[in-house]
């Protein structure tokens, strides 16, 4: 059983560094597309592009944390389920999904629209505010880790 806790828990941190580093590096690419429209006034396809990739290794560490994490959950038979630490860290990877889906798509949705219709202002905030979601996601994963370490009870 070891074994297969210490497999898990590798994995658990692979997927995290995978999705917490993807979430970074769009950070880096939103804030570095705004930087650029504001100087030259153009969008950067290579960004946008490069940006469009980032979903799917997103999908794949999101995959490998949850599934990893339902796996630890279940080697150590459910024995965290009850303390409090668990129970605050679930309902903000709840958290950390809907805002995901909400937040996030519609962003990247408004971005699309405003790269679209080459819409100037609606370009800027989708940008800035793409960027305030990635550090918002950021400080969630960061308060997760805190209690998965800590293990306050
Ligand atoms: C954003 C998502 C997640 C993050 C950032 C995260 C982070 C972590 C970290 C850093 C640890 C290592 C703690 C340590 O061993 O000292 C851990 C352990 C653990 N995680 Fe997660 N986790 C996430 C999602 C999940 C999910 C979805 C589950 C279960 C359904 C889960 C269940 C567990 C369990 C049971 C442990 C304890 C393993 C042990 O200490 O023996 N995690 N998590």
């Amino acid at each position: 059983m070891m074994i297969l806790l210490q497999v898990c828990l590798v994995i658990h941190l692979a997927g995290l560094a995978l999705l917490a580093g993807t979430i970074v590096s769009e950070l880096v690419v939103f804030r570095t597309f705004s930087i650029r429209f504001e100087r030259d006034g153009v969008v950067s396809a290579g960004l946008v592009d490069l940006a469009a990739r980032f979903p799917v290794v997103k999908a794949i560490g999101g995959g490998a944390l949850i599934l990893s994490g339902i796996g630890l959950f279940t080697v150590t038979q459910g024995a965290f389920g009850h303390q409090l630490w668990f129970q605050v860290k679930m309902l903000l990877i709840l958290g950390l999904v809907i805002n995901g889906f909400i937040t996030g798509s519609k962003l990247e949705r408004r971005l699309k629209e405003g790269i679209r219709t080459n819409e100037s202002s609606l370009l800027k905030s989708a940008a800035i505010n793409l960027q305030r979601f990635c550090m918002t996601e950021l400080g969630l994963f960061l308060v997760i880790i805190v209690l998965a370490v800590f293990k306050f009870n």
